[in-house]
């Protein structure tokens, strides 16, 4: 397999035709030419609701990195929703991460019910146990988010793949925090890998995108089906824009995981702050499994300050450090997670996400604004 800067660029690269472009422009299509030939005949595009060659051209490149092949979706959660609803059905038992991103626990405790789904939630790091007893026995599915979003926690996914195909669950894993590059879940033995390509992946912080990789052809067409009938999939000029951007993925997972390393460090043997994690900083609850199972860091950090004053004025003092939510992007951002109230945290948690800036210059900025805390 060539290396992660080649793949980032080239993966999924159609044979050079003399004359095409090098990377295709996106094609906004809705309805196409038919002819008077049946719709789908020959794998002709009909209509953009179904596919689109700017979608196959991005899927084709993410479903390399996956190993897997990839369907787009509008969003992280689009893409999470098609996983819970296309692949269940009334009265299953679905096991859920009770220390995910908030958005996918409130889709199960708001929605999920209303259609009979028997929603159970675990924390990331006790699914490997409730797996090795036995009690996934009965589940239709179970999703991990391994780095969990917030706190970073990781949990043992070819553990739980061998209990799920025991138990004849499937199992889904939330890849958003580590990227395609970062953990290969399909080959660790999940049935299907999900991502919000939203954050690293596409990594500018200027559009919204998610995606599924899956191995299994029936499981494909589901989700396809899923995603056609109720219109769920990303606009061409996303899919074109997140897959430009993917070229660079490499590069900025190196510099963001290097900044980390240094900020992780920083914050660590600062007295103004507690509870610092970053899952390849030997001593970190998540360091032995993170080095094991995961194939490189990347920039997302976590950190508690006293209070939600301390988080203020650490923001009031920096230049650098942006308040913003998502993670994974060109900017270094600070989210005070308690502010958006849906994580278990306490109020003075920071979910900090290194930036591709200059390494020095952020950690002389949070030097800084640490002292002013
Ligand atoms: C782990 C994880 N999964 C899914 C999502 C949802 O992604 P999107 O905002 O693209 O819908 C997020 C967003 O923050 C996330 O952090």
């Amino acid at each position: 397999m060539t290396g992660d800067g080649t793949r980032s660029v080239r993966a999924g690269e159609p044979p050079a035709v003399p004359g095409a472009p090098l990377r295709p422009s996106p094609v906004f299509a809705a309805p196409y030419h038919l002819g008077n030939r049946p719709p789908g005949a020959d794998g002709a595009d009909g209509y953009g609701r179904s596919d689109s060659p700017t979608l196959r051209a991005f899927e084709t490149a993410v479903g390399e990195l996956d190993g897997g092949s990839c369907l787009s979706f509008a969003t992280g959660m689009a893409a999470i929703s098609a996983v819970l609803l296309a692949c269940t059905s009334a009265g299953d038992r679905v096991v859920l991460p009770s220390d995910g991103y908030y958005a996918t626990r409130k889709l199960a405790a708001e929605e999920l019910g209303r259609f009979g789904l028997r929603v159970e939630t675990v924390a990331t790091t006790e699914i490997g146990a409730l797996a090795a007893r036995g009690d996934l026995e009965g589940a239709r599915l179970v999703l991990l988010e391994t780095p969990s979003n917030p706190r970073l926690d990781i949990c043992d996914v070819a553990a739980v793949a061998r209990a799920t195909r025991a138990a004849g669950a499937l199992l889904a894993v939330d890849n958003t925090t580590a990227t395609p590059l970062g953990q290969r879940p399909l080959e660790l033995g999940a049935d299907l890998v999900v991502a919000s390509d939203t954050k690293a992946l596409s990594g500018h912080s200027d559009l919204l995108i998610g995606h599924v990789s899956v191995r299994d052809e029936a499981l494909r067409s589901r989700l396809h089906a899923w995603r056609h009938s109720t219109g769920a999939l990303p606009g061409p000029f996303e899919a074109w824009l997140a897959h430009r951007s993917m070229s660079t993925l490499d590069l900025r997972l190196a510099r963001q995981a290097q900044t980390a390393a240094a900020v992780a460090d920083l914050l660590a043997e600062h007295p103004a702050v507690a509870g610092v994690r970053w899952p390849w900083r030997a001593g970190d609850p998540s360091y032995e499994l993170a080095t094991a199972q995961m194939l490189r860091p990347n920039g997302v950090v976590s950190a508690e300050l006293a209070d939600e004053a301390a988080a203020g004025r650490f923001l009031a003092a920096s230049r650098l450090w942006t308040a913003a939510t998502s993670f994974g992007g060109v900017h270094s951002t600070v989210d005070r997670r308690a502010q958006w109230g849906g994580d278990d945290v306490p109020p003075g948690f920071l979910r900090l996400s290194c930036g591709i800036e200059d390494t020095d210059d952020l950690v002389r900025d949070m030097r800084t604004a640490l002292d002013a805390v």
